[in-house]
């Protein structure tokens, strides 16, 4: 581990999202930003980033190293966490070699292409003592949150429905649209939501129903799932690529409350018993998820603590839960059960 008390980071892939985790590290308590790679050179020339969510801010390169491979990074910089935004389908390639080389890994969302490349990363960072977390952002979210542990708490009694969708257009990049490196909108933007019900319910359908078609990528793009919880809740989520505007949206329905997530900041709750809404507003400095998901994993780090909030065990499960809604989908909505 490099000496100074702060840890240090260095990012690779800094496309769309590389720009949004790099801004978050200027205010971070226990880590810093040392360095960033990307194969191509012109990445460095973009000084902001827009993607569905608004633009990324900037971020001050002017004391950051700049690196055009993984090989340049490790050998002429010391660092203590990579934090991996390469498209999907080298998340596990990179974070299993950067474990094996000595680091700790934050890495993008989907965990990886495949569960099994997903279950080596976990074996590895087993093997090596590296701590691995995969940034889901909507467990770092406090809107998120706030029904995370309504859910939990049981403050407006069970949870009957839930009601998920997150919806927009193929994004530009070539790698989206090929499904052997994306997965399609339903492994790289809908996985969202299957991870997040993965993680409010605490754990796997017993089964999932899949209706979707293949029209953009000839990955699943357009999808409706159904989430079998016996005795639990009724679910369901949609995600699309093939939606003209961007819209997203959380609702859950709960015995004495109705509550709706509207982005990373606010909340509504509709309660029974009071007429009109209470709406909950977050502060925004503490509602950025990519800050947060690097601010914890850091203390976990410094802790030698697990990231309990995000296991890769847990992120793994997500993986399986997108595959077995791939196969339904592929079958015209045969039910699919999970182990
Ligand atoms: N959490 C979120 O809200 C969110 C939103 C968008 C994207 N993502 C995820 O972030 C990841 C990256 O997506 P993106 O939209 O930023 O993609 P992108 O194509 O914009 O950026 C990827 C970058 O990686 C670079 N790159 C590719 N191979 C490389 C290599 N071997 N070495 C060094 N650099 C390399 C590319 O040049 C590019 O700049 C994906 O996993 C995606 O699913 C997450």
């Amino acid at each position: 581990m490099a000496k100074s008390k702060k840890l240090k980071a260095a990012l690779i892939g800094f496309g769309g999202m590389g720009h949004f985790h790099s801004t978050c590290y200027a205010k971070q308590k226990n880590l810093e930003l040392v360095a960033i790679c990307d194969q191509d050179p012109e990445s460095f020339k973009k000084t902001e980033e827009e993607i569905n969510i608004g633009a990324s801010g900037k971020t001050d390169l002017s004391k950051i190293k700049q690196c055009y491979s993984y090989e340049e990074l490790i050998k002429t910089v010391e660092f203590d966490v990579l934090d991996i935004c390469l498209p999907c389908h080298l998340h596990a390639e990179y974070a299993i070699r950067a474990m094996k080389d000595s680091y700790h890994v934050i890495c993008e969302k989907p965990m990886a292409r495949h569960g099994k490349d997903a279950e080596k990363m976990i074996q590895t960072s087993r093997k090596t003592g590296k701590k691995l977390m995969i940034a889901q952002c909507l467990r770092f979210m406090p809107s998120y949150q706030f029904m995370k542990e309504a859910y939990d708490n049981g403050t407006y009694g069970k949870l009957l429905r839930l009601d998920m969708r997150r919806c927009g257009s193929l994004p530009g990049q070539a790698w989206y649209r090929n499904p052997a490196q994306s997965g399609g909108a339903l492994l790289d933007l809908h996985l969202h939501d299957t991870d997040y019900i993965n993680y409010l319910l605490g754990g796997a359908p017993a089964s999932v129903q899949t209706f979707g078609i293949a029209r953009d990528t000839g990955g699943i793009d357009d999808l409706m799932t159904n989430y079998e919880y016996p005795d639990g809740p009724v679910v369901n989520s949609e995600g699309s690529w093939c939606k003209g505007t961007w819209h997203c949206s959380t609702i859950g329905v709960f015995e004495k409350a109705t509550v709706e997530i509207y982005g990373t900041n606010t909340v509504k709750v509709f309660r029974l018993d009071v007429k009109g809404c209470e709406e909950i507003k977050f502060k925004k400095s503490e509602s950025n998820p990519y800050f947060n998901e690097i601010a914890y994993f850091a203390e976990c780090i410094l802790k030698n603590q697990d990231p309990v909030r995000c296991m890769p065990e847990s992120t793994l499960t997500s993986i399986r839960i997108a595959e077995a809604e791939e196969k339904s989908a592929r079958a015209r909505g045969k039910k699919v059960a999970l182990a």
